[in-house]
């Protein structure tokens, strides 16, 4: 479905029925809604799952470019409420978790849990801006093709390439649709997102933390380390995968996930 929402085009896809539990997915950078398929197919219907584009990502309108991380929360906001969702579960990987992070800080009445996965609390430290700003301009110098190339070897671990070749050239296929406004603007995004490690001293909704054995961009102990904030949430290391982790290690994502799902909400 395309939807007109806060004045741009946004992309989603849809499983379970409209009166189950709300949770929308959050994906990472330059990826699309559509890294959360085996998610979709695998949740029962008594989940309303929603999986949307990001502004400049997958199917969603690119605009100007000119995107904040607030911008992609008010897109979200925008979503639930065409939806008519009033209190949906936010699961989101990597940029996916800044965005729920950023969201549950602004408008705390939408959201009644939260999973994140393979993310951080930290703004970016100014070495990781310079290599934003390294990659804009050789996305710029080299193209799309050669980023996706490099990128994929930081997020996926060795054992994904030699033994799950479909996640790689999912990712890679999405990378490679991405426009280079959409790759480009969301890298200033990222770059200049606010730190919102405050938020974790009071939550009082569940919390599920999943990390990636391998994951060199957000090592497991930095996901720990915020878990230890939030009283009675939960942490669960995927011994696969590396930052992808409902693609790297797909039938562990989603048992801890339903677990999860079944222990807060009974579906
Ligand atoms: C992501 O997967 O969304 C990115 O690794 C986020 C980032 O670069 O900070």
């Amino acid at each position: 479905m395309i939807v007109n929402v806060n004045g741009t085009f946004i992309h989603y896809i849809e499983h379970g029925q409209s009166n189950g539990l709300p949770l929308v997915f959050l994906h990472g950078f330059p990826f699309s809604g559509a890294m959360w398929q085996p998610q979709l197919n695998s949740l029962p219907d008594s989940v309303r799952a929603v999986a949307p584009d990001i502004r400049g990502s997958g199917a969603s309108d690119v605009g100007d470019g000119q995107y904040t991380i607030d911008l992609f929360v008010d897109d979200l906001i925008a979503l639930l409420d065409y939806l008519q969702i009033s209190k949906a579960v936010l699961c989101g990987l990597s940029m996916g978790g800044y965005i729920a992070q950023r969201a549950l800080q602004r408008r705390p009445d939408l959201v009644q849990g939260l999973i994140l996965c393979n993310t951080k609390s930290e703004a970016d430290t100014d070495e990781a801006k310079i290599n934003r700003a390294n990659s804009i301009r050789n996305i710029k110098l080299n193209g799309i093709p050669a980023f996706s190339e490099e990128y994929l070897k930081h997020i996926f671990s060795p054992e994904t390439f030699a033994n799950n070749a479909e996640a790689v050239i999912l990712i890679k296929n999405i990378i490679e649709s991405t426009s280079l406004l959409g790759l480009c603007g969301t890298q200033l995004a990222l770059a200049a997102r606010t730190d919102t490690t405050s938020l974790f001293s009071s939550l009082n909704i569940p919390v599920l933390f999943l990390a990636g054995a391998r994951d060199l961009i957000v090592p497991p102990g930095v996901m720990n380390a915020l878990q230890k904030k939030v009283w009675g949430s939960e942490f669960h290391i995927l011994p696969h995968s590396a930052h992808i982790s409902n693609l790297e290690d797909t039938t562990e994502f989603n048992r801890i996930l339903l677990e999860f799902l079944k222990k807060y909400w009974h579906v």
